[in-house]
């Protein structure tokens, strides 16, 4: 698809630049050889998967062919890789090369899902970056000559980091991506731009969460962009944020890895199960060779044991800034024993030993005064909305979910209208009243002599739309309210559901586990043709094991209905919002007294 081009540029001459082995002025006078094994292994793997999967990276986007081209040139400029100066990448390399240049249209930018989109290119303009500055001081023949094609690019896109954007991190994607620019280009006109978006405030609050809430952006976007201004720009009060974010991250994350997403407002809500600290490892390396934090060491360290194979990409940050290099400060344990409410995101996290648990109450649907907010029942991107309301890690045992799904009006879920927490106690209290209309008929003023009634509005529940002017209609309400009480107990936690209001109402509880556990005790098994395994807990109290580590649950609540649905605005186009993992049904139905006692061994 992609026809080879000679680039002729192997007889280029090269300035006599010192190789990234040699050490330079701002290199670190010992290296973290520790570290940088554990990079230039999963680079070179890297290496091999690129020539293996090469056609779906030509298939795929630019934005793919610009990273495979760091990912290739970092092993190849890098005197420890296997590839080093090994000139069979150099093809695959080329075809990338000129791929890039013919996808790159005359405003500089790239289409990437997005037509003709600043914020994507911007990622293109990171790689550009690392890539101009690895490849101009290497000394292989070949490397000056790439490094011009891809300065060319990079200035190119210049006028096109100056366009729009669609979500929040988007700006601090654009932000650095210019910082860069600006820097290898000398341009200091584009740091007025990057001045306009910083000028509109950086979306963090108190407690260290960015406005979108989720770990995938804190990661991949927020902090690097914020990183590149800090660092190409000199302006290291951008860093403080960054830093607040990396505390937030370490009380959010648990042993094996994971950052807490029930709080997001982007996909990561699914709750996808794997280890989400990789993005930020090189923000845990350079804040803590900064501040000599050996929290943020541990944390660098504890993402190099869990996922090094996902850690290929950062051989390149510390080939092109060396100082990132340099050994890092002594370990201090992360991970101490705490509880903390997040007043913005109505999220209560709690770490004792090897359990630490989420309690949320915090979705969009409400606001924080506990009213239906304007996005009652919806869902979409930018919003939060997972109705997860307790998690657990316990060591590697984890249950990923409790929700409760009560058969009422089609609303799905439960979700809380707020969360009060009681520091003394290590008590948590939830809870939502569902408050469902029939509408009634119009009082004469609002009769139509057409019969034609506005359909723009849906009915206040949020589920549904018609030509029935719902807005100016008196209603009759059905009632149907949750309290949950989450108290701590000696073995774990105590799960307290009152459901009220409404009778002969049935109600279902989801526990999820994480798949590949083992279930004893209490349990018979149902079929639901989920890929998952699904027991309905009839009586008794089941255990969940998982290694060395297990969670008792229970008891049971009798044979009770099995419930789908997610709410209409999920089932009606075949939504599921189901979580991976195996799960344990308990059944009930209202009026609802229930203790769900959970136990963690
Ligand atoms: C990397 O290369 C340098 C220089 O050849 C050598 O001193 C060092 O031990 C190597 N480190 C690793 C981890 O291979
Ligand atoms: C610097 O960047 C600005 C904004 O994109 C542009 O108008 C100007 O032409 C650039 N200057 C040079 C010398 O390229
Ligand atoms: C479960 O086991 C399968 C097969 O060994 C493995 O592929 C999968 O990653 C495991 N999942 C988890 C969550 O451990
Ligand atoms: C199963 O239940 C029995 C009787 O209550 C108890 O002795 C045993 O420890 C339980 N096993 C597990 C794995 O929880
Ligand atoms: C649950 O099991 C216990 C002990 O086997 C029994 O006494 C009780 O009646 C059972 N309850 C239900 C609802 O089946």
């Amino acid at each position: 698809m992609f026809p080879r081009r000679i680039l002729g540029l192997a007889l280029l001459a090269v300035s006599a630049t010192a190789s990234p082995l040699n050490p330079r002025q701002d290199a670190p006078a010992a290296l973290d050889w520790e570290s940088l094994a554990v990079l230039t292994k999963a680079a070179d793997a890297t290496v091999q998967s690129i020539i293996k999967g090469k056609d779906d990276i030509f298939a795929g986007e630019p934005r793919g062919v610009a990273h495979a081209v760091r990912q290739l040139m970092a092993p190849f400029v890098w005197p420890n890789s296997t590839y080093y100066h090994d000139e069979s990448i150099l093809p695959l390399v080329d075809e990338m090369l000129d791929a890039l240049v013919r996808l790159q249209f005359d405003d500089g930018l790239y289409s990437v899902g997005n037509r003709h989109s600043p914020p994507d290119t911007g990622f293109l303009i990171d790689d550009y970056s690392i890539l101009v500055r690895i490849l101009e001081k290497d000394d292989h023949a070949g490397s000056q000559g790439r490094a011009n094609i891809i300065r060319k690019m990079l200035e190119k896109a210049a006028p096109g980091m100056w366009g729009g954007i669609h979500t929040p991190n988007h700006r601090w994607k654009l932000c650095g991506a210019l910082a860069h620019i600006s820097k290898i280009t000398g341009n200091e006109t584009h740091v007025r731009r990057i001045d306009q978006w910083l000028a509109e405030k950086i979306d963090i609050d108190a407690d260290g969460i960015y406005s979108e809430r989720s770990p995938i952006y804190y990661g991949a976007v927020t902090n690097p962009g914020l990183i590149s201004v800090a660092h190409e720009l000199g302006r290291p009060e951008l860093r403080s944020y960054v830093r607040r974010n990396l505390e937030l991250i370490i009380e959010h994350a648990s042993h094996i890895g994971e950052i807490e997403t029930i709080i997001s407002r982007r996909q990561d809500q699914r709750q996808s199960p794997g280890v989400n600290l990789p993005d930020s490892y090189p923000h845990f390396r350079e804040m803590a060779l900064e501040d000599k934090n050996g929290r943020f060491a541990a944390m660098a360290r504890l993402t190099e044991k869990l996922a090094p194979s996902k850690l290929g990409d950062y051989l390149a940050n510390l080939i092109e800034r060396p100082e990132l290099a340099a050994v890092l400060p002594a370990s201090e344990e992360p991970f101490v024993d705490f509880d903390k409410h997040y007043n913005t995101v109505r999220l209560v996290r709690a770490r004792k030993g090897k359990l630490t648990t989420s309690v949320f109450g915090g979705t969009d649907w409400y606001t924080a005064d506990g009213e239906q907010s304007p996005f009652f029942n919806r869902f979409g991107s930018g919003l939060s909305t997972n109705p997860t309301i307790f998690r657990a890690w316990n060591g590697e045992a984890v249950l990923d979910a409790i929700r409760m799904l009560p058969n009422f009006f089609t609303m799905g879920h439960f979700r809380s209208s707020g969360l009060q927490y009681d520091k003394e106690t290590g008590v948590t209290k939830l809870g939502n009243v569902f408050e469902v209309p029939y509408f009634l008929p119009m009082e004469p003023e609002h009769l139509q002599a057409d019969g034609v009634y506005d359909l723009s509005r849906a009915t206040p529940d949020g589920r549904f739309y018609a030509m029935l002017d719902f807005e100016n209609r008196p209603k009759s309400l059905r009632r149907l309210q949750t309290d949950v009480t989450v108290s701590p107990t000696t073995a774990g936690y105590d799960l307290e559901f009152e459901v009220t209001g409404e009778e002969d109402v049935e109600v279902m509880f989801e526990l999820t586990f994480r798949t590949n556990g083992t279930f004893t005790n209490g349990t018979t098994t149902t079929t639901t043709g989920s890929s998952y395994e699904t027991f309905h807990l009839v009586n008794g109290t089941g255990t969940y094991t998982f290694g060395k580590d297990s969670i008792t649950f229970g008891s049971g609540l009798g044979k009770g209905v099995i419930l789908g649905g997610a709410g209409e605005q999920y089932s009606w186009m075949n939504g599921k919002l189901e979580l991976v993992g195996d799960q344990v049904l308990i059944t009930g139905k209202t009026p609802l007294k229930y203790t769900l006692s959970l136990g963690f061994h």
